[in-house]
């Protein structure tokens, strides 16, 4: 329980929460944004601590979890496998029950989605996933109002899909069967996404093509993801050869929707899975994509320890 007795949710997928959820968060993040653009104070999370788990590397998720607890008046613990018992066998249950016991939210980025569900179980507090093999869902998040701020509601729009069928495009699928988008997906044979895994139950909310121009024919959003995720480097020659043909180019952009929009998550490897040409372009979006990250996490984080709030 939370104070006040509230139950604890956890954000350990994007289905975690419902459509009337996210309108809820997108407009939270949106005031929340303006207020640190206008640098308006906002200290609602004071004397509150996010301890940080990072299992894999990162730039924009600790800075943009970091920065967003500071911003909202609270306090930030970093711990990496390295630098903590984690990397000498200590089991992730006893890990969870002591870290939840001295902090009020944690945000975890590890390998196995199962690691993060057990450290949920035990935890007290309320768990955020920060990137696992499976899932992404906080940057599906800072996409979705990335696009909402650019372009308007996503309900009935295409989102086109290029490369690995890995956690951002699980991610997107989850999305698009809850908010009522659809998202054309394009992998090499063998990198396809995993539909039971994302728990992928309407079949209008997605289309498999084999080609990736065709996937980005008429797509309001062209989005893509590096070849090789992180865990999986030893991978790295095989998927170098099997993805050539799927990197985003000005011809697949020019088979987009004529307004459409560009996204990666980062960090991004140009002349691989994205042209230098499309993601420094005019179409791009990535900045504002990885500056929302920090704004989507403060509303997320403010959702998760006080509820809704009026102010
Ligand atoms: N997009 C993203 O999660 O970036 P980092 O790996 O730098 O955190
Ligand atoms: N799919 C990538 C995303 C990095 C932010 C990975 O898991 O490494």
């Amino acid at each position: 329980m939370l104070p006040g007795d509230r139950l604890i949710r956890h954000y350990l997928q994007f289905k975690d929460f419902n459509a009337e959820e996210y309108a809820y968060l997108f407009e939270r993040a949106r005031i929340i944004k303006h207020r640190f653009k206008t640098y308006e104070k906002y200290h609602p999370l004071a004397d509150r601590t996010l301890a940080m788990i990072f299992e894999k590397a990162s730039t924009r998720t600790r800075v943009s979890f970091e920065a967003g607890m500071y911003q909202l008046g609270g306090s930030v613990v970093h711990l990496t496998t390295g630098d903590s018992q984690l990397g000498r066998s200590e089991p992730i249950e006893d890990t969870a029950r002591v870290i939840s016991r001295m902090t009020d939210i944690v945000m975890i980025r590890t390998f196995g989605q199962d690691k993060l569900e057990t450290f949920a179980r035990y935890s007290r507090v309320p768990i955020i996933n920060g990137l696992t093999n499976e899932f992404h869902p906080c940057q599906i998040l800072a996409d979705i109002f990335t696009f909402i701020e650019h372009r308007g509601s996503i309900e009935g729009k295409v989102v086109a899909w290029v490369g690995d069928g890995n956690n951002m495009a699980n991610t997107w699928l989850q999305a698009a069967q809850l908010l009522g988008f659809t998202v054309h997906i394009s992998t090499p044979s063998g990198y396809g996404v995993d539909l039971a895994l994302a728990g992928i139950t309407d079949d209008k909310c997605y289309k498999i093509f084999k080609d990736p121009m065709q996937a980005c024919a008429g797509a309001d959003l062209v989005t893509t993801d590096v070849w090789t995720s992180m865990g999986f480097e030893a991978e790295n020659e095989a998927r170098r050869k099997a993805f050539a043909d799927w990197c985003v180019d000005d011809e697949m952009m020019a088979a987009a929707a004529k307004n459409a929009v560009f996204m990666h998550c980062l960090p991004a490897h140009r002349g691989e899975e994205v042209t230098a040409e499309v993601i420094d372009g005019p179409q791009s979006v990535v900045w504002d994509e990885a500056e929302n990250r920090m704004h989507v996490q403060k509303a997320l984080m403010e959702y998760l320890l006080l509820g809704r709030v009026a102010d």
